[in-house]
């Protein structure tokens, strides 16, 4: 049999898991797990980027790693780890900065979103996070690294990071593709349609986290912001005009399964109001299941060690090989 492909991703522990992080990229994950050799990190080494709270930090990297395998990250199949527990991480970041120009991480639009958003904290882990991130896919010789729209511009620049270092010392990495999905990729705040869902958004109307309640989900995408349509096609995919309802019909298209054209037929004569509870219900049934498992598996503390330690020790045998290669090649000496 030939050998599965391999597939890499992470989340930042930065705030709480929302469903942008699930419908971009956790979903995608699982929905490939059968096929690929997987690595899913919790990249705890680039949250520091911005400051954290360190109780709140430790807190919310168990709570990811329970929300993995409650989203069906199933820790026999695939290896779940906790990024600064392989040392490798941050070594070969060091070296790929050696590889990475200035100007490619100036032009980096997260970089000046970040440094927009924490003018007072511009610290060099900001400005060099994507060699980390570089990092973390070379060192699993990854294939594939599916992600959501935001998170393209780094897995390109990964790749010219792997061809720049390829081209000095001869085949090293593998260089990965991003997977993007067509529906889901972006999803946007629930109260500003044009801007993303995201963890470290400050006002919490826009976002719906994965352990939130069924009420305070409900009473999100009741208060969604559409618009003053009220035609009987007013329920339209055109997220350049219909910013809010077409993220509605995506975040339902991915609830649902359905496709964007059969719920615009589903819709046809009705309004925004009842676009919002069924949407909203939809999402209630998609996390329900999820937080009954999370809270059921943070009871269980001795067996998320069991899973973060196992995952590691795979994770620090596939990194060490690619890193004593790159050592190597380097003309370091070795140990
Ligand atoms: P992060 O933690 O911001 O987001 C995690 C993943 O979720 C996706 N995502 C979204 N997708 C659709 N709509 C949204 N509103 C939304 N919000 C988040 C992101 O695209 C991402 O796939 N730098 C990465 C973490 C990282 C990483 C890696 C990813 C570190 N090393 C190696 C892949 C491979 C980040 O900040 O993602």
């Amino acid at each position: 049999m030939d050998k599965k492909k391999t597939m890499f991703s992470g989340i930042q522990p930065s705030g709480e898991l929302t469903l942008g992080s699930y419908i971009g990229a956790i979903k995608n994950w699982v929905s490939m797990i059968e096929d690929y050799d997987a690595y899913y990190c919790i990249v705890d080494l680039h949250a520091i980027t911005v400051r954290q709270e360190p109780a709140a930090l430790r807190r919310r990297i168990l709570e990811q790693l329970a929300q993995y395998i409650a989203c069906g990250l199933d820790p026999e199949k695939v290896t779940l780890f906790i990024q600064s527990h392989v040392s490798a991480h941050a070594e070969l970041a060091w070296v790929l900065n050696c590889y990475t120009m200035f100007g490619e991480l100036s032009r980096m639009t997260q970089f000046k979103d970040k440094s927009a958003s924490h003018a007072d904290n511009i610290n060099g882990g900001l400005f060099t996070y994507p060699s980390l991130m570089a990092a973390d896919i070379l060192l699993y010789q990854a294939d594939l690294v599916p992600v959501g729209e935001d998170q393209k511009q780094h897995v390109e620049l990964c790749r010219d990071i792997a061809i720049r270092f390829n081209n000095a010392h001869g085949e090293t990495f593998k260089v990965p593709e991003a997977f993007i999905p067509k529906v889901g990729a972006r999803i946007m705040s629930l109260s500003e349609p044009t801007n993303k869902m995201s963890k470290s958004d400050k006002d919490p109307s826009g976002s719906v986290h994965l352990l939130e309640k069924p009420e305070d989900i409900m009473r999100k995408f009741k208060r969604a912001i559409t618009d003053s349509d009220t035609s009987a096609d007013c329920v339209r995919f055109s997220p350049s005009e219909k910013p809010g309802v077409s993220n509605l019909i995506q975040i339902y298209s991915c609830a649902s399964g359905k496709s964007i054209s059969d719920i615009e037929n589903e819709f046809a004569g009705r309004g925004y109001g009842d676009l919002k509870m069924t949407v909203g219900n939809a999402v209630v049934e998609t996390l329900r299941p999820i937080r009954e498992e999370t809270e059921r598996l943070l009871k269980d503390k001795a067996y998320l060690e069991e899973v973060y330690k196992m995952g590691a020790k795979k994770a620090e045998y596939a990194a060490g090989k690619t890193l004593g290669k790159v050592y190597r090649k380097l003309g370091f000496v070795s140990r």
